[in-house]
């Protein structure tokens, strides 16, 4: 959460940190601000500090009639965490002489105590956030040393958190001060300067070579390059990260949304994340997990912990992972997994799902796993992320970095990263030949044809099904099995993006409760593709349907009969159950993004959310 970028070189700042923030919006968009370095008329440096509430396309415009000389900077688009979405507490935070800026990523958690001695010291404070503490800490070190890079270090010593920081002083024109603890920074130097960032995608047209920094480093950049320490100030070097997708992932491409690219690029996913996966003998090649299969077979209990449309991932790989290997597998959220006691012993699997690899409650569900002597296992979208990091394998998934905040292309992504875990299980364990693996392995690619003729055959109706539900209160999604996995992903989905209140129910609970909110024209909508349940979920819609709920079904292709229940019916290819969820879930990511777009909703940025949720 919140998006941290900077530059220093011999280009205009003003542009590249409006670029830069603009592909960071991803990550918070309630507020925006820039610190840029002038000289004035008397030939000394000064900061200019620009900040407004609103996206970044506003402070943009309130930068238009500024000096575009500047050529270095620091910029910043915030979530709001400590005080609420304004100009006051946007960033960049400045010191008492307003001659050090600070943007911040992360959560300063002692900065009440400190900003009480601050204060006691005589500074001044104007706003209500924890960064500003790192301004005037910054501030007294500085006062002490007489260089930037030594004062965030000294700063860095003083505050209990998490922190990507970039600062500025206008005594050292041209130097940028990074540090990281806990929230992602990368650094890099172009052709025209040196660039900081939250996410590489900000500073991918200038390099393609970079450096994650890594807990405890920190980066003094200057127009002719970077220089490297640790927390005594000794040089290091650390590991350069060559980046090799593409650009174009960062544009629309034509689309009028990244939600809409971003589904349409799943049959790309799920091909890129299956090469090299098979061997010429049948068995799964998946390396990088670093357990032999004698290792795997002694595995007899998964967790798969994650959160939001990951943890719903996980409800899918439950189904894998009994059916195939027949161990428990148990999916948790990672925000109670952390504070439970949970049953761990040295050959339980812990399997964490995060697409940013950053979200705060699972990275401290691995440590926890960890100090309790499980085998962590992570399945991110980002190399080099603190999952991938602190996990003893990683699976990544080929989804190519994903803008819209709603989670699509990724989702897709761990499915089948987990289906093919669960069959290496399966494998290992020997419940699964090399010929069912195989076959399996097989179908599980058709997957990507299937997805793509959903894409062109099945979006007017679609289309009709969301004008249908555009105008509800409130909607139903039911399915039982495989059906009920994908069914929370979907409610989800609406929700998040059309702000249309949704709740999702295993078919058979509906009798249960949840019957009583269907009135006439009450949207339920339904995975009723051929699976074991068919029938079931079958006889649970027309209960639905005998109190005048409006159907919407996702069924197979050629099954006419669900028309006479349903008043809508988006098709998807026969298809074996365990692979139902990958196909599934397009229809209604499909739906979700076109009641959003009917009821004006920006579905790349919804209300309140943020990509990366680093915080608890
Ligand atoms: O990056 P992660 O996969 O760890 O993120 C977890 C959730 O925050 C995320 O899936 C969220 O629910 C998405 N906005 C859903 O579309």
């Amino acid at each position: 959460m919140c998006g941290i970028v900077g530059y220093t070189g011999a280009d205009t700042a003003k542009r590249i940190l409006i670029e830069g923030l603009k592909r960071l919006e991803y990550r918070g968009y309630d507020s925006a601000g820039v610190a840029l370095e002038r000289t004035s008329a008397a030939g000394s440096c000064e900061l200019d500090i620009v900040r407004r509430t609103g996206k970044v396309a506003g402070l943009e415009s309130e930068l238009a009639h500024m000096d575009p000389d500047s050529t270095c900077g620091i910029g910043h688009t915030r979530w709001a965490t400590h005080g609420r979405p304004s100009q006051a507490n946007a960033h960049p935070h400045v010191s008492c002489d307003g001659r050090i800026a600070v943007v911040h990523n992360g959560i300063i958690e002692n900065f009440a105590e400190l900003r009480t001695e601050l204060e006691g010291r005589g500074h001044r404070f104007a706003s209500e956030t924890d960064t500003e503490v790192l301004a005037h800490l910054i501030e007294e070190a500085y006062a002490e040393a007489g260089d930037l890079m030594a004062a965030v270090r000294v700063a860095c010593t003083q505050v209990v958190g998490a922190y990507g920081i970039a600062a500025v002083c206008a005594d050292e024109p041209g130097v940028i001060a990074v540090a990281r603890k806990d929230s992602p920074i990368v650094v890099g130097t172009g052709a025209s300067g040196s660039y900081v960032a939250s996410d590489v995608i900000a500073l991918i047209d200038a390099t393609r070579d970079v450096v994650v920094l890594e807990d405890g480093q920190f980066a003094r950049l200057a127009p002719e390059g970077i220089t490297y320490t640790d927390a005594d100030g000794a040089p290091i070097e650390p590991a350069i990260t060559h980046i090799d997708w593409d650009i174009d992932t960062a544009e629309k491409g034509g689309y009028p949304d990244f939600m809409l690219k971003e589904i349409c690029e799943q049959p790309r996913v799920v091909r890129d994340t299956l090469v090299g996966r098979l061997g010429p003998n049948g068995e799964l090649d998946i390396d990088e997990l670093g357990l032999t299969f004698e290792e795997l077979n002694l595995i007899d209990r998964v967790y798969v912990i994650a959160c939001g449309t990951s943890y719903h991932a996980g409800l899918i790989a439950k189904n894998l992972i009994e059916a195939w290997a027949r161990i428990p597998c148990e999916v948790e959220a990672a925000s109670e997994f952390r504070y439970r006691n949970p049953i761990i012993t040295p050959s339980t699997l812990v399997v964490a799902v995060s697409q940013s690899g950053e979200t705060a409650d699972t990275l401290a569900a691995i440590r926890d796993a960890r100090i309790k002597g499980a085998k962590v296992f992570g399945i991110t979208n980002v190399v080099g992320s603190p999952v991938a990091r602190e996990s003893d394998g990683v699976i990544y998934t080929k989804a190519n970095k994903e803008i819209a905040v709603a989670s699509t292309k990724s989702f897709i992504g761990q499915i089948v990263s987990l289906t093919l875990l669960a069959m290496l299980l399966g494998q290992a364990k020997g419940k699964l030949t090399t010929g069912q693996i195989r076959m399996l392995f097989h179908e599980l690619g058709d997957t990507a044809a299937q997805i793509q003729w959903i894409l062109d055959t099945q979006r007017e109706a679609v289309h009709r099904a969301a004008l249908a539900c555009k105008d509800a209160q409130s909607a139903l999604f039911v399915g039982r099995g495989m059906g009920a996995a994908i069914s929370y992903e979907g409610a989800l989905k609406l929700k998040e993006v059309s702000y249309l209140h949704a709740e999702a129910y295993a078919a058979g609970e509906m009798k249960h409760g949840p019957i009583a909110l269907i009135d006439p024209g009450f949207p339920v909508i339904a995975v009723t593709t051929k699976s074991p349940t068919y029938d079931k979920v079958v006889s649970n819609l027309k209960e639905c349907e005998a109190r005048g709920a409006m159907i919407v079904a996702i069924a197979t292709e050629g099954d006419e009969d669900i028309k006479q229940i349903a008043d809508h019916v988006v098709y998807i290819p026969p298809v074996r159950d365990a692979f139902s969820a990958i196909t599934a879930s397009v229809p209604l990511q499909l739906l979700a993004r076109e009641v959003a777009v009917m009821r004006g909703c920006d579905v790349d940025q919804p209300r309140n959310l943020a990509k990366s949720v680093t915080v608890e």
